[in-house]
């Protein structure tokens, strides 16, 4: 009888395991990026990340990033975390990194202290007034027919939405004209001048679009939609000249939103507005940046708040422009209009411009959206219903990993949104530099660009 080598059966977890086969776990992602967490499906080695890293490194097709996940498990603490890591590897303003972020809760206010960032709150009738169809820092670099396309589409996706339907050709062609024509008699055109030509086309208008009998209904139409964002659901914020003078060499900007309910009519076309504001500085050329949309689902829920996103994304990468934008539910992507097909080509056009997909957990119900959007296998979509707070399934590309994001110590204050839960309020930022003797990230140290940064 041959001997056959008998051993004793052996249990142990995949972090053990890959010490003695290490077939057993999925290969690393590699240390470039920023650190944020252990890859459980690598032995709890270290996950990095960076969107600009991984599309340098061929990882994934663009540098943009949807984060899901249920209220309360830890979206937004990633992103923060993320942005405060990438401080310290690539250092802020130029030469570094410049971040945008909309901040419909008024959360990211700590880490702009922390970080330089300019923080700007826009209220509805308050004294901050942003305009979206300034030609800001990109007028000297974009092309003027460029820069009217961009306002005119803004323009459209705030009547638009109004008005909750596509607009009319005859009504797109006059919003069209006069934003063309304001662009050509005013170095910086207002929504409050859009509104005025719409309400009165002058002659101007008349020679490119006829008769102005035959265009009375329409004038009126977005006349009125136009009224209304003026009088109420942009008052104050941004229907006028900027009010803000804003450093477009320093470290990013904050909008601060909180101002505007989150359950309000307001809010997608405030956050139209803001992408839009964005768009000014991210056209011009400069540093990498990071453009991070909170609460994106304001914008989803609406075909045509949804379809202006998908142009700001469409643009990314030509700007060099990473977008980050953090919604709840899977089935948010499918942006809640009644037409099945344009739905569904929205839904496909965003997930096809964001490569990075960081799914927190996903209640059951979500499992089958979730499955049809991002391709998860059966094992993927049982983990995402099971996932414990700052756990996520990431999908870069054609490769999978489960991350348990690593909060320091120092970045705990940073993220903490619960402090009304347990009745704390947590000690401010001081304490996380010298006071604690945890050090603040340098603002800009750009010879240690691409390595990674210690939790
Ligand atoms: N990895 C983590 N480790 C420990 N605590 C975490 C982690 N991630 C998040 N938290 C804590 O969980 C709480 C909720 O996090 P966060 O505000 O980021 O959730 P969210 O998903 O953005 O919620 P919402 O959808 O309501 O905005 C915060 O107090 C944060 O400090
Ligand atoms: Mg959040």
């Amino acid at each position: 009888m041959r001997p056959s080598l008998r051993l004793r059966y052996h249990q142990g977890t995949t972090a053990h395991t890959a010490s003695i086969y290490p077939f057993s776990v999925q290969g690393s992602f590699g240390h470039r990026g920023t650190y944020v967490g252990l890859d459980l499906l690598a032995g709890g080695g270290e996950f990095c990340w960076d969107p600009f890293e991984a599309y340098a490194a061929g990882l994934v097709t663009n540098p943009n990033a949807w984060v899901l996940g249920e209220p309360g498990n830890g979206k937004s603490a990633l992103v923060k975390t993320l942005l405060w890591r990438q401080a310290a590897v690539y250092g802020t303003g130029p030469g570094g990194r410049w971040v945008a972020i909309a901040d419909p809760k008024g959360e990211y206010t700590s880490l702009a202290e922390d970080l330089g960032l300019t923080t700007i709150r826009l209220s509805p009738g308050g004294t901050a007034t942003l305009n979206p169809l300034a030609p800001g820092p990109a007028a000297d670099h974009e092309p003027p027919d460029k820069q009217t396309l961009r306002r005119a589409h803004m323009c459209a996706a705030l009547v638009s939405c109004v008005l909750e339907r596509a607009l009319t050709q005859p009504e797109d062609a006059l919003l069209f004209a006069a934003v063309e024509h304001l662009t050509t008699i005013r170095a910086e055109p207002t929504l409050a001048d859009v509104a005025h030509l719409v309400t009165n086309p002058d002659h101007i208008l008349d020679d490119r679009l006829g008769p102005r009998a035959d265009l009375t209904a329409e004038t009126r139409t977005v006349a009125y939609a136009v009224d209304k964002l003026l009088t109420r659901s942009l008052r104050g914020m941004f229907d006028g000249p900027s009010t803000v003078t804003l450093r477009w060499d320093g470290a990013g900007v904050v909008l601060d939103l909180s101002a505007v309910p989150l359950d309000s009519d307001a809010l997608p076309l405030v956050m139209v507005a803001t992408a839009g504001w964005f768009q000014q500085l991210m056209a011009c050329p400069g540093p990498q940046r990071i453009q991070v949309l909170d609460e994106a689902w304001a914008l989803l829920g609406n075909l045509h708040t949804a379809a202006y996103l998908q142009s700001c994304f469409k643009l990314g990468r030509t700007y060099g422009v990473a977008n980050l934008c953090i919604t709840h539910r899977a089935s948010d992507l499918a942006a809640q209009a009644d037409d099945g097909t344009a739905t569904s080509k929205i839904a496909a056009g965003l997930l096809a411009d964001s490569a990075t997909k960081i799914i927190l957990r996903q209640a059951p119900d979500q499992i089958a959206a979730a499955t049809s959007h991002f391709g998860l296998t059966e094992p993927e979509a049982a983990i995402v219903t099971q996932l414990a707070r700052g756990r996520a399934l990431w999908k870069l590309g054609g490769r999978s990993a489960v991350v348990q994001h690593v909060l320091a110590p120092a970045e705990v204050v940073l993220c903490d949104t619960d402090s009304r839960m347990h009745g704390t309020a947590r000690a401010r930022p001081e304490q996380r530099s010298s006071r604690s003797g945890h050090p603040r990230p340098p603002r800009r140290d750009p010879a240690r660009r691409s390595r990674t940064a210690a939790a």
